[in-house]
């Protein structure tokens, strides 16, 4: 394996990275006199280095007139190498990629199957393309209360109720890493006539080591999504979305995609999607196979501290790691404040569950480091076994009253929350992370969701979204 550390090697195969790198050539050695945007113009005395490397990608990494001729030759290369036949990268995360697919889904009014358990940013894709939801929800494991996948036959009795619907847009794999039959989904969308739009924010390397499962479009989806910055080596907001165009059109693919886009992507964002493309496409197998060996290395040390579970087997990606603390009695947010103390903050602590993200990059110094501390906080921590008590982000069971859409634009009102129980919510509340939304716009605010929301946050939990945090009040959809 070439020493993935030299960006230069991968140079050649990277069109935008190149780009990048001679754009910023350039500016160090002074000859650059940029009449363009930013409007740092590359100096570093004014607002200091929290600018450096930001180049723009029209006017910056490619010229403003001829930029898409780099764009186009890079996206073409993420295409071929994910057996896609169109592909765009995003300088907005998943969040912009979901919404890009939700608007090339169909038209306002429309149906489409979704799974509930879908990130905020999902729902606000319907909420901008005016689809209406028609809820398909995971199946759930009873001993954890954790999301497993869809199940097919789920997808297809939704389908089959609702002739009208035009895609199904299920999450997979879900925030803990479980996974479905994304075969079995592809075929009964197909069969129904419609595409299968997959959201994989999590997991952009699937299908590059014969030991993961394969990726969304090579079991047959016709759209996905995925977080170049969240699992590859790419930087913050850097996403990829994947078409198939039989059953969705090109066109109206690129017109939804510009429709939520910056017209000034950041040069090195872009660039960091075709780097991390081009690192897969020479050094995919061997980096997952690290992964693969760094997760199975941690998952077997954590699985031998008492009380600890982590979540394996059939049906959870072999690359995610998910440490159960329910049976050690350690309270998961503090041992996460230790993590945090020990410079190693993780993507989601709550009371029962740590969730750590082991990528490409980790080592197995940076994961045996990781593990040591955990189970060490673990240890200070422990206390009497509990049952374990589920964020309410995983057991939402919805009573939609009205579109999202609609109840996003209809009038409202801030009432007690004991007052709401009953009302329509016109807000999205969701305990962040994992940000699936407990209470979506157009859903009946029952007296079940408010307890679940009040016993996260009294956990410690961060309730996201909601106008007031403190779930003092909620925004109600004005009655009458
Ligand atoms: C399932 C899922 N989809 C989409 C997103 C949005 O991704 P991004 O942060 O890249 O916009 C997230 C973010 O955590 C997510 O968990």
């Amino acid at each position: 394996m070439t020493d993935p550390r030299d960006p230069q090697a991968l140079r050649a195969d990277a069109p935008l990275l190149d780009g990048w790198l001679l754009s910023t050539e350039l500016a160090q050695r002074g000859a650059l006199t940029s009449m363009c945007t930013p409007g740092h113009k590359q100096r570093q005395d004014l607002t200091g280095a929290v600018v450096a490397g930001d180049t723009p990608l029209y006017g910056g990494v490619d010229t403003i007139k001829h930029a898409d001729t780099l764009l186009a030759e890079a996206e073409s290369r993420a295409a071929r190498l994910w057996g896609a036949d169109w592909c765009r990268f995003s300088v907005a995360g998943s969040t912009h990629g979901n919404q890009a697919l939700a608007l090339a889904a169909g038209a306002p009014g429309q149906e489409i199957i979704v799974t509930r358990s879908l990130h905020r940013s999902l729902l606000l894709g319907l909420v901008l393309a005016g689809l209406r939801p028609v809820w398909v929800l995971p199946e759930r494991d009873p001993q954890t209360g954790l999301p497993a996948a869809v199940a097919v036959q789920t997808v297809r009795a939704a389908l089959a109720a609702h002739p009208g619907a035009c895609a199904v847009f299920l999450g997979d794999p879900s925030y803990v890493g479980t996974i479905g039959d994304l075969a079995g989904h592809a075929d009964a969308a197909h069969e129904a006539g419609v595409p299968l739009l997959v959201d994989a924010a999590w997991a952009a390397y699937l299908g590059f080591h014969p030991d993961l499962p394969a990726h969304a479009i090579a079991a047959g989806a016709d759209g996905m999504v995925t977080s170049a910055h969240k699992a590859l080596p790419a930087s913050t907001q850097a996403a990829l979305v994947f078409a198939r165009t039989q059953r969705l059109d090109r066109a109206r693919l690129d017109r939804a995609f510009e429709a939520t886009h910056t017209t000034s992507p950041a040069g090195a964002i872009i660039a960091s999607i075709d780097a991390a493309r081009a690192l897969l496409s020479r050094d995919g197998k061997q980096l997952c196979a690290r992964l693969l060996r760094l997760v199975a290395g941690a998952r077997r040390r954590l699985a031998e501290v008492p009380g600890v579970a982590v979540l394996d087997g059939p049906g959870v990606d072999p690359a995610k790691l998910v440490v159960l603390l329910a049976g050690t009695g350690a309270d998961g947010y503090r041992v996460e404040a230790e993590l945090i103390a020990a410079g190693m903050p993780v993507e989601l602590g709550d009371r029962d569950m740590i969730v750590p993200i082991v990528t490409l990059a980790d080592t197995e110094d940076t994961v045996e480091r990781f593990t040591g501390t955990l189970v060490a906080a673990i240890e200070r921590h422990r206390g009497p076994a509990r049952r374990p008590d589920p964020s309410p982000a995983w057991s939402v069971s919805p009573e939609m009253a009205i579109p999202p859409r609609d109840a996003f634009f209809s009038p409202n009102e801030t009432v007690m929350a004991d007052a709401a129980v009953g009302r329509i919510s016109a807000e999205l509340v969701a305990p962040y992370p994992p940000g699936i939304p407990v209470l979506a716009p157009g859903e009946v605010i029952t007296a079940g969701a408010l307890a679940a929301l009040r016993a996260a946050r009294a956990q410690g939990g961060r309730i996201a979204y909601a106008a007031d945090p403190s779930l003092a009040t909620f925004q109600v959809i004005t009655a009458g």
